[in-house]
């Protein structure tokens, strides 16, 4: 699609079409989204470290507090029935949008990286030295320090999936990495600094064909598809609620039921046993197992409120909106001399790392600041890939459904106005 087709496509606001995408009205959704920065509007591209939270999910959160607060699963009052059949509610809710077979197959954590450490710890438990988990050279830091950890505590081997220089993973190279030993492979869906989106399901086939079970982090992927896990056939996918318009401190780790039956606690508390002593334990079953004291069920029920929200959009419309951003965005960029996107894989989130010749990623930072521009930059948590390309840091645009082709007018014409100071 040319440029101009692309601008119209993506402002269409046919309401009858069926890949129609109202901008101006989900842009009303999210109240912070209305205001402006350094006296100009707020053109927030920083959603890959969080997204912004709709009305919706606010209000849910509210509610909740201004009625229904009450610890879960302890006491039998009528608020406490009530915050218990919301926690409950939100884990259906959840198991349901992902497609896990049963809600007890969600376990509500903190977010992703407490969900990889929880596995570490516990898969970890039964492995020993010359073990070995998969990850790939794009992996986040927290599907790869968990797993140094564990290297340390039990001797335990990491071997790299290699990427490609346009950002994809080399399949090819994974049936080699994995021996006899191989107790896992870890891998993210969506890379948080290429936007490449993984053939997770692929990966999981080869995998599971050496018996090999498999974990995706999945924290990039849920705002912009919906993930079935019994199609991708995976064994434990991780999630953060606040990268999918929901609260922080609220995330998921899904596995499949007889793999959270196999897991030891994570750890010691409230609510997570069958029977104390002070000679012995009986744990709880999963879920329950892993949510030891009091848990964050006002973010479960913010969660729930995020799909629902999410459950309301037109899923191809969005992602046809996504697409045409993630085009336009990367025509414009391409256009700025000495500008390089890092990440060229033919599937892509709506993501676009980038250098600029001259110019340090974070000068390149707060000069768009300047220009109510918001996005990241560093090494994004992600340092071997940085390695991997050879460079110290990019400046990172994440965009989501609500963002528009004029925000991506203003991200080019500010990085203009950067090189203009700094090349
Ligand atoms: N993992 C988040 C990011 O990529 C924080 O920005």
């Amino acid at each position: 699609m040319s440029l101009a087709a692309d601008k119209r496509a993506a402002t269409t606001r046919d309401g009858d079409a069926p890949t129609s995408w109202d901008l101006d009205a989900i842009r009303e959704d999210f109240p912070i989204l209305q205001q402006q920065v350094h006296g100009v509007p707020l053109a927030y591209l920083d959603n890959a470290a969080t997204s912004q939270k709709p009305t919706a999910v606010i209000d849910a959160v509210a509610d909740f507090y201004r009625h229904d607060n009450a610890n879960v699963h302890r006491a039998v009052h009528a608020l406490a029935e009530r915050a218990t059949l919301g926690y409950e509610a939100a884990r259906e809710r959840v198991g349901h949008w992902i497609n896990a077979a049963a809600a007890s197959e969600v376990v509500f954590l903190r977010g992703t990286t407490e969900a990889i450490n929880l596995l570490a710890n516990g898969l970890g438990a039964g492995w020993r030295s010359g073990d070995r988990v998969v990850l790939t050279t794009m992996e986040h830091h927290a599907n790869i320090v968990p797993w140094h950890l564990l290297r340390e505590r039990a001797g335990i081997e990491i071997a790299v999936l290699p990427v490609t220089e346009a950002g994809e993973l080399d399949l090819d190279a994974l049936p080699g990495l994995l021996d006899g030993r191989t107790r896992l492979l870890a891998l993210t869906h969506v890379s948080n600094v290429l936007g490449t989106i993984n053939p997770v399901a692929e990966a999981v086939r080869i995998a599971h064909a050496h018996g090999v079970p498999v974990l995706v982090d999945g924290a990039q992927a849920l705002a912009h598809q919906r993930v079935d896990v019994q199609a991708l056939d995976c064994d434990f996918y991780a999630f953060s609620g606040h990268k999918m318009f929901g609260p922080t401190g609220i995330g998921v780790l899904y596995g499949k039921a007889e793999r959270l039956a196999a897991l030891p606690p994570w750890q010691g508390g409230g609510e997570m046993i069958r029977r104390v002593t002070f000679e012995k334990i009986r744990f709880a079953d999963p879920p329950q197992r892993f949510e030891a004291g009091t848990q964050n069920f006002a973010g479960a029920i913010g969660l729930a409120a995020a799909i629902d929200y999410l459950a309301g959009l037109d899923a191809d419309a969005m992602a046809g909106h996504e697409q045409a951003l993630l085009r336009y965005a990367t025509e414009r960029l391409e256009a700025i001399p000495g500008l390089r996107i890092i990440g060229r894989a033919a599937h892509k989130a709506p993501l676009l790392s980038f250098l600029v010749d001259g110019v340090h990623a974070h000068d390149m930072g707060t000069l768009l600041d300047r220009k109510g521009v918001a996005v990241r930059t560093g090494h994004h948590c992600a340092m071997p890939l940085m390695d991997f390309y050879g460079v110290p840091a990019t400046t990172r645009a994440s965009l989501a459904f609500y963002n528009s082709l004029d925000e991506i007018d203003r991200l080019a014409d500010a990085i203009d106005y950067a090189r203009g100071v700094l090349a």
